[in-house]
């Protein structure tokens, strides 16, 4: 299985992209590093505890926190959307461990950056200010990974911050320059492919009623708010940003890819500039065939009995 690092700032849709990745068999999430972003590190950090505690993923992964902000300016969080402690304050999760103040994220990247190489891809689901810092400390193992799934930017669709700037790219647009201008093999999931990937209540709903239990409470508990401020927005559904990404880097097939050269500008603008292509972009989707995926994965029911049983 490839080994995969994911870089989050749980959030909703993190959540469901994590649920969904540890329910992949072709993968396999070696180390998870937290990042400020839709809510600050240390309450993503106690998100992804409670989604370990919640799912407990065999094996279980490596989890590190990361940045507590941008490089050089002031966290802006999502919580309106994603709720204050953002999986949607839903009032009875179960206390968490603190973490470990070490291994850092920014360590924990470079360490598997230098043992896998090309055999690693790191899915960023968040800021870049996790890679931008590794970047600083060591370039040349950055440079020898296979890929970088990153979700992020708005190529040639309006933002969802400004009408030129997604979130991820807004939060720490230096993070996100450095990032695109280090010469990495990334791939760019941006709101240009994520908006096709558009799921309805009714699905969700219809999925978790398949396979009742805990996880499928929490999840119900923790997607509503997503959904409901969705429709709020006027919005036919969840967008499924981050499961996108770690579907894109599960099977690139799902997607039509465009070779371009990007850079992010001072407000997280995504930028087209001339010169050789520093990234490819997922620009069409199969939507239908990745959202029977996701929801085949979200929240499987019991085992099925066999017939001896
Ligand atoms: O713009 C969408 C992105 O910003 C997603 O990663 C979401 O979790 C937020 O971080
Ligand atoms: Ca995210």
């Amino acid at each position: 299985m490839a080994p995969i690092l994911i870089d989050t700032d749980p959030g909703i849709d993190d959540a469901l992209a994590l649920l969904f990745a540890w329910n992949s068999p072709e993968i396999q999430v070696e180390a998870i590093t937290t990042v400020a972003g839709n809510v600050p590190v240390d309450i993503a950090t106690t998100n992804l505890q409670r989604l370990l505690a919640l799912r407990k993923p065999v094996p279980r992964p490596l989890v590190a926190v990361g940045a507590s902000g941008p490089l050089a300016r002031a966290l802006t969080t999502a919580t309106r959307y994603h709720g204050e402690d953002g999986l949607g304050d839903l009032p009875d999760w179960p206390d968490v461990a603190p973490l470990p103040g070490s291994p850092d994220a920014v360590s924990v990247i470079i360490d598997l950056a230098r043992r896998h190489e090309r055999a690693l891809t790191i899915v960023a689901l968040g800021p870049l200010t996790n890679l931008a810092l590794a970047l600083k400390e060591d370039a040349a193992a950055l440079g020898r990974v296979g890929r970088v799934v990153a979700m992020g930017g708005a190529v040639d669709v309006p933002g969802n911050v400004t009408p030129t700037a997604e979130f991820n790219m807004s939060v720490d647009p230096e993070a996100a320059h450095r990032v695109f201008a280090a010469g990495l093999p990334i791939e760019l999931v941006p709101l240009d492919a994520t908006r096709q990937a558009m799921l309805p209540r009714a699905g969700m709903r219809a999925t978790l009623a398949r396979s009742p239990g805990l996880l499928a409470s929490r999840i119900q508990g923790f997607s509503e708010r997503g959904f409901r401020i969705a429709h709020g927005d006027g919005e036919q559904g969840m967008a499924l940003h981050d499961p996108l990404a770690v579907g894109l880097a599960i099977d690139p097939s799902l997607g039509k890819w465009e070779a371009a050269r990007l850079a992010i500008g001072p407000e997280g603008e995504t930028l087209r500039i001339n010169g050789a292509p520093n990234c490819r972009v997922a620009k069409g989707i199969d939507s239908n065939r990745f959202i029977r995926w996701f929801l085949d994965r979200l929240c499987p029911g019991p085992a099925p009995r066999d017939a001896s049983s």
